[in-house]
């Protein structure tokens, strides 16, 4: 199949690759074949899917957000992050323990999730082993492929949110048995954050690591209180990482949400043990947690790629949380001088940042499955003449998921 429009693609760090009016050669199980600049004369009877002047892109990849926050996004955003958990987030999580409630939500997350172009997702469950196989269900239904992990939170918790260590260790066991049957879903270790964990439940989660080579997601350096209140529970660990590190947690393939008050030491170990950063913009301002040093991170090596984090984050469409990113780095640019990010680098960020993470190429990735959508932008590109770049730069800051003609997941069509 032959699959033509306006090509653009990050294959690095502000690097893009445009085409004009080109085409991607797709084989019947949907993997990329090659890029061509043209349609060529003859298709030998192969199907085209001709989308005239629209934009082809990578489709986006969400690296941290939160399913079971989804009920409670855009609102209750006026307290900082320990208290926003305490008075926000626990209560509507605890809803979750009913599978038929959990159903109808995630039914909708993961509908909304396609309809923005969102296909590769890490994603952060509730405590309950149900309701997680239930996101994992809908998620996989609706096409979306990646990451979802039941959380582990057994102390300061809230009455109605937090398991007994031994229900955590039960449950956790339960949940990756049941995780067999899914197959572009799979599980990832999920300590909801330092204090949400005991000693003996991180020992349990980082032996689980090690023996099933299982991927680790958590929550690192996002706020200056909760950092405080770390150090005062691991008093013998001198960075936040390093209590992530003293269990096993800390590894390639590891994902830790935030950075935001990373320093030069703590993103040396990220950098050096392959942990992937990601970076939330519009849940860091949100919380008032802060402006996260990603110039600092790509300079030296750190693996970033973005996340909404709905629902300290209020944006789902990706093509806005990039943009965010590119807001929250002027701010970062205009306290300390480091340069902002540009348009192409915000696009490489939520496309094949994490694209690369999960081992599957660089920008539109000949030989694996497509992952793109079709973004009709003649709705806000009325003056002719613009190039690919400003078209691109311009369907961040004003398109809508409304403007996505197709999305196409794992080399399928799935809107
Ligand atoms: N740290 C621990 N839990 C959470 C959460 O749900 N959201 C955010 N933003 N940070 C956290
Ligand atoms: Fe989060």
């Amino acid at each position: 199949m032959f699959l033509k429009g306006n090509l653009i693609a990050a294959p690095q760090l502000g690097v893009l690759d445009c085409l004009p009016g080109g085409c991607l050669h797709l084989a019947e199980d949907g993997t990329v074949l090659e890029l061509l600049p043209r349609l060529p004369e003859d298709v030998g009877g192969e199907p085209v899917l001709d989308f005239g002047d629209c934009l082809v892109l990578q489709s986006f990849c969400d690296m941290h957000l939160h399913g079971p926050q989804y009920p409670m996004v855009g609102m209750g955003m006026d307290l900082p992050l320990l208290d926003w958990l305490q008075t926000y987030a626990f209560p509507v999580e605890a809803r979750f323990a009913d599978p038929t409630y959990a159903r109808t939500v995630y039914r909708r997350l993961a509908g909304e999730l396609v309809a923005g172009g969102t296909t590769r997702v890490v994603m952060f469950s509730s405590l309950h082993t149900d309701g997680t196989l239930v996101l994992m269900e809908e998620l996989e239904r609706a096409g979306v492929t990646g990451y979802v992990g039941k959380v582990s939170m057994d102390r300061n918790g809230a009455p109605e949110l937090q398991e007994t260590t031994d229900d955590a260790c039960r449950e956790l066991l339960r949940w990756l048995e049941a995780c067999g049957e899914f197959r572009r879903i799979r599980p990832i270790l999920t300590p909801r954050f330092t204090p949400s964990c005991t000693d003996a439940l991180m020992t349990f989660l980082g032996k689980l690591a090690a023996e099933r080579g299982l991927p680790v997601q958590s929550h690192l350096s996002e706020n200056v209180a909760e950092m405080e209140w770390v150090r005062s529970l691991h008093p013998d660990c001198r960075q936040y990482w390093e209590t992530y590190a003293k269990y096993g947690l800390w590894k390639p393939g590891t994902v830790m949400a935030h950075c935001v008050h990373s320093d030069g030491r703590e993103r040396a170990a990220m950098a050096e043990h392959g942990v992937l950063a990601v970076h939330c913009a519009d849940s860091n301002g949100n919380l008032c947690s802060g402006t996260a040093p990603v110039r600092a991170m790509l300079r030296e090596g750190v693996s970033v790629a973005l996340g909404s984090d709905i629902a300290g984050g209020a944006l789902l469409y990706m093509p806005q949380v990039a943009a965010a990113s590119i807001r929250a780095s002027k701010v970062r640019a205009m306290a300390d001088g480091s340069a902002f990010l540009t348009a192409a680098e915000a696009y490489y960020l939520a496309t094949t940042a994490g694209q690369r993470y999960f081992g599957a190429g660089d920008g539109f990735a000949v030989g694996q499955k497509l992952h793109a959508v079709v973004l009709d932008d003649s709705r806000f590109s009325g003056d002719a003449g613009c190039s690919l770049p400003e078209r691109l730069e311009r369907a961040l800051y004003r398109s809508a998921p409304a403007d996505l003609r197709a999305v196409f997941s794992e080399g399928r069509r799935i809107r």
